[in-house]
């Protein structure tokens, strides 16, 4: 070969690739800049689509929550779960969590929140928006926190449009991390370990999740509106005053006679544990080793020569390499079983805690039915409440079996020890009332657990399509018309629910 072809082709070799990395560091240059200019994003935008014009590879991921779509019946699974929520609306529908972009579908489309024909009917306080949409934050500012949590649920259909985005978590001037709910700011200064105010960077990649993945309940606050007439809002407050543990919020609520609802069938004043994510992750060895949540369901990721936050919040198990295997050695198959284990062993003790308390609720109801008195049921009811908790608590959040092992298998332990606590009680008292062999009615189904506690399934279903194809459409409608509502982040939607 002539010796200039030669110079030709290793200079082409040499030069090309220079081309290439010269044109991607230009591309990538032009980014920065794109990310690097002040963004011009509203107070409280709650449109995403709006911030993700300022921050695409931010947003592009955040949307991809949408690909956790699947719906999960966990009354199916177990039905025992109809008979422990007997007479709370868990007993008609109970999925387990899909991605961020479904919160508030779920949320309105669940039978919990009932079939409302306008904005005074429905069974559920405001409060339940809490931690499904940006909207929420806006609409505090806009018209203060006891107006906001004054009413039924309806209230604010028109208003609520958008599922959790860019403005629960970010300030819009200078995108630092933001907690935009104040019930969590004075949680953690009653708690007292960590203050608010001195809480770091690396707490709050953790505590703009606690700001919907804790345990709550509605806390009744008188206030005066401004036309002087006195109003009862329904603060979400969170328990936290005693500490984190499932006793010492137990305490909490026993000290204030406080009960979620009381048992259709043993007559139990019941509590219902929301998800107490933020406090068992705490307690296990990342929390304690000052892991966020941020570094297992937002790692980071590169893309070219950007480095970002992968905003698809979901399982690590779908990036291992980018998660687990920062820290640790070993094969993606080995951490998938190290996984799968842990929740074997969670399933085995909570599916035994909810036999035993499934059978103490209708030993209890059978035990009324024969003429027992107050006096005599009191002590087997406490035990029931406080089994029932703690089993909860260990479940409630759905991956504290990771997070927090020893913690959850302790605490399911002592549920299970309160619940045959509950059934001793129980078979002296029906003994005394002349039935020493009561077997407690059998089930095999969902359907078949809620025929048993007496749910109307099929008139609440109806009822539910009624509303989903009438009120809740004109919901959005309302939404466009203000101006606040996101288009993009329903693209694609199917209605998906259990009973579709
Ligand atoms: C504004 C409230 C809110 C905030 C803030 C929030 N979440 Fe969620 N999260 C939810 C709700 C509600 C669901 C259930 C959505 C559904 O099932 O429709 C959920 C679901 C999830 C899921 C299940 C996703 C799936 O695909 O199964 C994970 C994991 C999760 N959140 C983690 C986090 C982490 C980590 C953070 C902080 C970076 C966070 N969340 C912040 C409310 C919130
Ligand atoms: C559930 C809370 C949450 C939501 C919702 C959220 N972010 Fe973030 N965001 C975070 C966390 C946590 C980080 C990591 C911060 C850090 O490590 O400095 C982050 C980081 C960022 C950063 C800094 C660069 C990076 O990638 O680390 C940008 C920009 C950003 N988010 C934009 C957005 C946009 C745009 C949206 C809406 C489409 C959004 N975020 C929604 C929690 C959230
Ligand atoms: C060390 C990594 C790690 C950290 C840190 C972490 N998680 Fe998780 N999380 C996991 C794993 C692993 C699972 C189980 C995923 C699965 O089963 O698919 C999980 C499951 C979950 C789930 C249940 C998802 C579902 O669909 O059932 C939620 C919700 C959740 N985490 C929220 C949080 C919150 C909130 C924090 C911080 C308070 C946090 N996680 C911190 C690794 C982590
Ligand atoms: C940022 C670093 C980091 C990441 C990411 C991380 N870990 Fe860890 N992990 C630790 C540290 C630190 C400990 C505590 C080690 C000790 O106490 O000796 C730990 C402990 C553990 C343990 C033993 C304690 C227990 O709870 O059983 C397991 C199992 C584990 N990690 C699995 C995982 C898995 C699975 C993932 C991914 C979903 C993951 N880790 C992600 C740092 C990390």
């Amino acid at each position: 070969m002539k010796k200039s072809w030669i110079i030709t082709i290793v200079s082409l070799v040499i030069m090309v690739p220079l081309l290439l990395l010269l044109v991607s560091i230009k591309e990538n240059k032009a980014e920065q800049q794109a990310i690097n200019a002040v963004p011009d994003i509203k107070k409280l935008d709650p449109r995403s689509s709006e911030w993700g014009k300022y921050f695409p590879r931010q947003y592009d991921s955040y949307i991809q929550t949408r690909k956790s779509d699947e719906i999960k019946d966990i009354l199916k699974d177990d039905p025992n779960l109809v008979v422990l929520w007997a007479g709370y609306g868990f007993s008609k529908d109970y999925n387990a969590p899909r991605g961020h972009f479904y919160a508030l579908e779920d949320n309105i489309n669940t039978l919990r929140t009932g079939a409302p024909v306008d904005e005074k009917t429905g069974p559920m306080p405001t409060a339940c928006w809490t931690c499904k949409s940006p909207d929420v934050p806006r609409l505090i500012d806009e018209i203060g926190e006891h107006d906001y949590f004054t009413g039924a649920w309806a209230r604010f259909g028109g208003e609520i449009v958008n599922s959790i985005g860019c403005a629960d978590c970010h300030n819009n001037e200078t995108m630092q991390l933001n907690v935009t709910r104040d019930y969590l700011k004075r949680a953690l200064d009653a708690e007292g370990s960590l203050k608010f105010s001195d809480a770091t960077h690396q707490d709050l990649r953790s505590l703009v999740c606690a700001q919907c993945h804790v345990e709550y309940y509605f806390k009744p606050t008188k206030w005066t509106d401004e036309n002087g007439q006195e109003q009862t809002a329904k603060v979400v407050t969170l328990p936290w005053n005693n500490g984190f543990a499932a006793e010492d919020m137990e305490e909490y609520y026993d000290e204030r006679d406080f009960s979620d609802w009381t048992h259709k069938l043993s007559k139990t004043p019941m509590l219902k544990a929301q998800h107490p994510g933020y406090e068992t992750f705490i307690t296990g060895a990342h929390g304690q080793n000052g892991l966020a949540c941020a570094d297992c369901h937002m790692p980071y990721v590169r893309e070219g020569g950007v480095k970002y936050s992968n905003h698809k919040v979901g399982s690590p198990l779908d990036d291992i390499a980018n998660t687990c295997l920062n820290c640790h050695q070993g094969t993606e198959k080995e951490f998938k079983a190290k996984i799968d284990r842990k929740l074997e062993r969670k399933n085995e003790l909570a599916r035994e805690a909810t036999d035993i308390l499934a059978k103490a609720h209708l030993e209890a109801a059978r035990a009324w039915e024969l003429g027992a008195t107050e006096e005599d049921m009191k002590a087997a009811l406490q035990d029931i409440r406080h089994g029932q908790w703690r089993w909860d608590y260990a479940v409630a959040a759905h991956g504290a079996f990771f997070h927090a092992p020893e913690e959850i298998l302790r605490v399911l332990g002592g549920a299970i020890n309160k619940a045959h606590d509950a059934r001793l009680k129980l078979r002296v008292i029906l003994a005394e009332l002349g039935d020493t062999n009561y077997e407690a009615p059998a089930y095999a189904s969902k359907e078949e657990a809620q025929e048993l506690v007496g749910l109307p399934m099929d008139e609440l279903v109806e009822e539910k399509k009624e509303f989903i194809n009438g009120l809740k459409q004109e919901w959005f409608e309302m939404g466009k018309e203000k101006g606040i509502y996101d288009p993009k982040l329903r693209e694609g939607m199917k209605l998906k629910t259990s009973f579709n």
